[in-house]
């Protein structure tokens, strides 16, 4: 079976999308330097398949270190670009952090793919590209808005530097996904989302809250102009997600791409507020989550969600799972992080 290198791969999306692959019978390649990742979720990943991945720990800045690992792995047929920093916030106050991780990494890996004929590029974008949506849901078509923060600015410039360089170069191909808000864990609840520190994301800072880590949740303004004055979202399971990642690959490899470039959204056309996530969480894990409304956040979209038709006619995959079980996979995976540190 061809074997992928998965930049990222221990990361959230990254070690669920290295699962779907060894479940499909890819052999996986992963290099992480571990910046925002464990070495454990190796263990997780080899539990649910059977299969422990080979691993690199490289900083996909490090040109050197990769050319030497391309030339280990001499014959990766597909690279899935995961790798970098993802933080809003601290890209605002970090922002060369944010451009050298995130495109100097994009520009290395590129750079490599001739030298190692290595002609199939997934990337991992975001519907931040989409900043603040004229018209929802939202199609590939829609404009891209200037970005409202350096990481966004990292997806957007990251899309245009693959699109230049497969210009210039037509034998290379490239599938470009962009995400809405993934979340939930694997339904075994070995890997999950694994936040450094104090979570920025809803739902990780939604299951800590439950299990006692954190005080309250801060919801973030009720006063936007949305059915319930919080903001709305696309949230899609993180295996749905991963799935499509299997799909991407496949259709680079057996040459089924209508063009060098392709741009998908991988949501699940049905937008929802915080509120409605906050409440489906207690009322499907029977939890309670304490929680105060307070002001808006900075940067914060009001609502977005995808129009998914053009992934689910083209790619073949639609997003499957309910948000009732990806709430519970989340709260399983929260509790047994809690398990795990308490036998340690
Ligand atoms: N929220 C809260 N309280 C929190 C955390 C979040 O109310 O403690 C709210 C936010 O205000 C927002 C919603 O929950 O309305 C979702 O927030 P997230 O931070 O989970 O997700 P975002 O939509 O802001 O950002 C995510 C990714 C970014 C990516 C962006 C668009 O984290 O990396 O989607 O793709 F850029």
């Amino acid at each position: 079976m061809a074997k992928i290198l998965v930049t990222g791969g221990t990361g959230y999306i990254g070690s669920h999308t290295v699962v779907e692959l060894q479940n499909e019978g890819f052999e996986v390649v992963i290099v992480d330097n571990l910046s925002n990742s464990n070495i454990e979720v190796l263990n997780g990943i080899e539990k649910i398949t059977g299969i422990r991945p080979a691993f690199e720990n490289i900083d996909c800045v490090d040109y050197v270190s990769m050319d030497r690992m391309f030339e280990k792995y001499n014959d990766i047929q597909a690279i899935i670009h995961f790798a970098a920093s993802k933080a809003v916030g601290e890209s605002v106050e970090k922002p060369l952090l944010y451009y050298r991780n995130n495109l100097v990494s994009l520009i290395n890996v590129l750079q490599l793919m001739p030298i190692h004929k290595i002609k199939n590029f997934v990337f991992s974008s975001s519907c931040t590209v989409y900043g603040q949506p004229d018209i929802l849901p939202v199609t590939e078509n829609a404009p891209v808005k200037p970005a409202l923060s350096p990481y966004a600015n990292t997806k957007q410039v990251g899309e245009e530097i693959i699109r230049d360089t497969i210009y210039a170069n037509p034998c290379y191909k490239s599938i470009i996904l962009r995400y809405f808000n993934p979340i939930g864990a694997h339904p075994s609840a070995e890997i999950g989302e694994l936040p450094n520190g104090v979570p920025n994301n809803l739902l990780p800072f939604v299951t800590q809250t439950a299990i006692g880590l954190r005080k309250q949740l801060q919801v973030f303004g009720d006063d936007y102009n949305t059915p319930d004055g919080s903001c709305i979202r696309d949230y899609i399971n993180v295996v749905d997600l991963a799935k499509a990642h299997v799909v991407a690959v496949k259709r680079l490899i057996d040459n089924q791409n209508a063009s060098n470039v392709e741009t998908f959204n991988l949501g699940t056309g049905r937008g929802l507020s915080v509120l409605e996530i906050l409440n489906t969480f207690e009322k499907v894990n029977g939890v309670k989550v304490p929680h105060i409304i307070v002001g808006r956040r900075e940067g914060d979209i009001e609502k977005v969600w995808a129009d998914p038709s053009y992934a689910n006619n083209v790619l073949g995959w639609t997003a499957t799972e309910s948000v009732e079980d990806t709430l519970e996979s989340a709260w399983a995976w929260e509790q047994n992080l809690a398990k795990r540190s308490k036998q340690e």
